[in-house]
């Protein structure tokens, strides 16, 4: 082997440069971890274990929001990541609420202890969409902020003072089952019928709504300088939709006020949608249990009964799909930064975030402010087909959009803030039965979290 000698050896000019820039020229390559609060996530390919825990990188100033996304192809791990990172996060107190379209966090409900609520038509239990939120100080104050973000829609003034939130929820939920946006109209023909049921009795539930719709009173056709057989006709596609959650095959789940006796003071709350996985209206089923789910949620958090929760709503393409539904989930992801929940989404690909359209457009701007608003991202694999428009909306380099679709089942490439990983999930021997089915799940098999460091 030649030796290198002072003449030999190639007349590169000697480069210094902090690790800092280092990392930026060498993504992935010189990352330096991001510290050691948080929970075991798995191997850092490039050396090392990965830690991850979004309150911790929030409150270091890492991240400007807690909430995540992760992407991938089908059977990829993403719920299986998900299941075992709220496990390890069970060690430090952290609760969890899921949306659980397929009922696959069975498992992990029953290794936590708690027993999932499952929702069908017809069942025993029953929630309300339009249950409140909280009605404190700091509720109001971050109902502001984020309405000052969001455009909300037509004002409506009746002198009927109708909680903003509800009526948000009720906007979406409408529009989701139209399948299309609401016209102004029609807007206004659901906040006065909200504003009547609410007038009647306290808590308005979905029902009366619909009753308000189809029958609306002549003051709240007064307050819209209409009469009432107009304002009818305003409402009347909403109420025909909204009435298949109240008489079609949809009811007896959203129709009533909540059931009582739900527990919700666990450390884990599912619920659980699988008997209506394969219906065309699951993502208006996984609007109301969100928009109700979210609702107690704030209240127990306004009321200072819980400290860090994370809120999973897996297979959220479907929920997303209507763009109407996936404004007010942005809406609702900003307020519950202000209650100290981190939301999760998991989706299959960028693109159901239904969203991205023509360079511009409403879409692809709220499909930006998802993004913005969720400042982990944890990317599995994709399509090549996919990788453009991940490369644009997630500001991949050219290195991390090549390797985007060769990642293998389990490895995922994780964006938290300005920083990038490439991570291996790592299962524990004793995990494997909350990420596998119910079949098989033995009453021996979970005792404790496997993982955690902190
Ligand atoms: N890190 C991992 N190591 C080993 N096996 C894994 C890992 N992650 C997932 N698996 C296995 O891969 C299978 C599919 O995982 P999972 O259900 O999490 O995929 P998914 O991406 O959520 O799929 P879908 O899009 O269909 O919901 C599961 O049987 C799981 O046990
Ligand atoms: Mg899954």
């Amino acid at each position: 082997m030649p030796v290198l000698t002072p003449r030999t050896a190639p007349r590169v000019p000697a480069h210094e440069v902090t690790t800092r820039h280092l990392g930026a020229a060498y993504p992935l390559l010189t990352e330096a971890g991001l510290g050691h609060k948080g929970v075991l996530v798995g191997r850092d390919m490039l050396g090392g274990s990965f830690v991850h825990d979004p309150f911790e990188l929030y409150a270091a100033g890492i991240v400007s929001n807690p909430n995540m996304i992760v992407f991938g192809q089908i059977g990829r791990g993403k719920s299986a990541f998900v299941k075992t990172y709220l496990w390890r996060q069970a060690v430090f107190g952290r609760r969890a609420w899921v949306v659980d379209p397929k009922g696959e966090y069975r498992a992990l409900a029953h290794a936590l202890g708690a027993r999932p609520v499952s929702l069908r038509p017809g069942g025993p239990v029953r929630l309300n969409p339009l249950d409140p939120g909280p009605a404190t100080e700091a509720a109001a104050d971050a109902q502001t902020e984020a309405e000052a973000e969001v455009e909300t829609g037509a004002a409506i003034r009746t002198g009927v003072r109708v909680d903003r939130r509800q009526a948000e929820v009720l906007a979406s939920l409408a529009s989701a089952c139209l399948g299309r946006p609401l016209a102004p109209r029609e807007r206004a023909a659901a906040d006065l019928a909200l504003g009547a049921a609410s007038a009647a009795r306290g808590v308005p539930t979905l029902p009366q709504v619909v009753d308000a719709l189809l029958d609306p009173g002549s003051d709240a056709a007064a307050a819209v300088r209409t009469d009432r057989v107009s304002l009818l006709e305003d409402g009347r596609d909403v109420a025909l939709e909204l009435r298949r959650l109240v008489h079609g095959d949809l009811r007896g789940m959203f129709d009533g006020p909540t059931t009582s006796g739900l527990d919700l003071s666990g450390p884990f709350v599912a619920l659980d949608l699988s008997a209506l996985y394969n219906s065309p209206a699951l993502g208006v089923l996984m609007a109301c249990a969100t928009a109700w789910l979210q609702a107690a949620l704030a209240r127990q958090a306004a009321s200072g009964r819980h400290a860090h929760v994370f809120v999973v709503v897996d297979e959220a393409w479907a929920v997303l799909a209507n763009l109407g539904v996936a404004r007010w989930l942005q809406a609702s992801w900003k307020l519950s930064r202000a209650y100290g929940i981190a939301n999760v989404a998991v989706l299959h690909r960028i693109s159901d975030l239904h969203a991205v359209g023509a360079a511009g457009s409403e879409q692809v701007g709220l499909a930006s402010g998802l993004l913005a608003d969720s400042e982990t991202r944890v990317i599995y694999g994709q399509a090549p087909g996919e990788v453009a428009v991940a490369g644009e909306l997630l500001s991949l380099s050219e290195t991390e959009a090549e390797v985007v679709p060769q990642l293998r089942r389990g490895v995922a490439l994780w964006k938290v803030g300005r920083r990038s990983f490439l991570v291996q999930h790592v299962l524990g021997r004793h995990e494997r039965v909350i990420v596998d089915t119910d079949e098989a799940m033995r009453s021996d098999a979970v005792t404790s979290p496997a993982f955690g460091t902190s």
